[in-house]
């Protein structure tokens, strides 16, 4: 028996870039899928390629950043495959601007269909999931670009708050059967060729650099392990693949040392003189201990 034989799963944005690669995918390990795109031909296409490889899947055309279509998109999954088990909350959009010239346009864009779509996607599935009594999953998609990225501050923005938000929808679900986490993908995609004029200087602003990134396929795996059962334990995390490299990335902490005292003015000010100004965080994605050295 395939590892996804029992999984039935709706992936936004799936008719292209990570989204097919996750469907295509999941569907070859057994998993009935629902390929969501905006775009209808490309929406099709995928769910074609998966239907002619023997697995199952509809397509279902539709724009996450409405409200109401996440209710529509869990209802087909159950109409077409019986139950939903899963849902891959992937569509997202990149538009660059530094904070002189990001357009109130763009930044609502990202906002709508970044935040507002993860956060319509996750109530409807978790919805269906507790009335139907159904050990779900949801996978919300963040991006290394929440540490800080040059002129993505709109789009890093909005995948901080979906990190945020998985973190906050973990502690309400914990006492249920439902598992939430968030994954920090890296590929050659077209939103990645939309980044490609901003990679040097990008990289130029932060510790971690990369010289040629990594196939949508080379991030699939981890997508299926997240929907499977044999990751039950894994709740609350935001998981980093970038190539050969699979990680946890932190959560926002509290970072030593934390004085104590009565503070006023002049000891604040003291404070960061004797002690706090050394210990200011680095920006821009980084490694939070040494590099890591477990290979795979
Ligand atoms: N490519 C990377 O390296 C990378 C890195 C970090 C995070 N991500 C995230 O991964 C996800 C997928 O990225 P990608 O690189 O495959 O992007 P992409 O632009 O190549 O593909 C996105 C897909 O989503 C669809 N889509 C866009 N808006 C939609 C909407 N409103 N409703 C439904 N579908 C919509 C598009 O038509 C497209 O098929 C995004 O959330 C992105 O922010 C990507």
């Amino acid at each position: 028996m395939k590892p996804l034989s029992n999984k039935t799963v709706v992936i936004t944005g799936s008719g292209g870039g990570l989204g097919a690669a996750y469907a295509r995918h999941v569907a070859s390990l057994g998993a009935a899928v629902v390929v969501n795109d905006i775009n209808p031909l490309a929406a099709e296409r995928t769910a074609a390629e998966i239907r002619s490889a023997g697995g199952r899947a509809i397509s279902l055309v539709g724009d996450v950043s409405d409200w109401h279509f996440a209710a529509t998109l869990v209802r087909s999954c159950v109409e077409a495959f019986g139950s939903i088990t899963g849902f891959v909350n992937n569509a997202g959009v990149l538009r660059h601007g530094r904070i002189e010239d990001l357009k109130a346009d763009d930044l609502r864009r990202m906002v709508e269909i970044n935040i507002l779509g993860t956060a319509a996607g996750t109530q409807a599935a978790v919805k269906e999931m507790l009335s139907a009594g159904v050990a779900g999953t949801v996978i919300n998609v963040a991006s290394g670009s929440q540490a800080g990225d040059i002129a993505l501050g709109g789009y890093g923005g909005t995948k901080a708050a979906i990190a945020s938000m998985t973190f906050s929808w973990a502690m309400e679900l914990k006492d249920t059967p439902i598992r939430i986490n968030a994954i920090s993908p890296l590929a050659e995609t077209a939103m990645a060729a939309q980044n490609a004029g901003f990679m040097a200087v990008q990289a130029a602003n932060r510790e971690v650099h990369y010289s040629s990134l990594p196939s949508a396929e080379n991030n699939a795996p981890l997508v299926a392990y997240l929907l499977s059962d044999d990751s039950r334990s894994v709740h609350g995390q935001v998981i980093r693949i970038a190539g050969q490299q699979l990680s946890f990335v932190t959560h926002p902490l509290i970072a030593a040392p934390v004085l104590s005292g009565d503070w006023d003015f002049g000891s604040i000010r003291d404070a960061f003189a004797t002690t706090l100004n050394h210990c200011q965080q680095p920006l821009g994605l980084g490694f939070a201990a040494a590099a890591p050295t477990t290979d795979a």
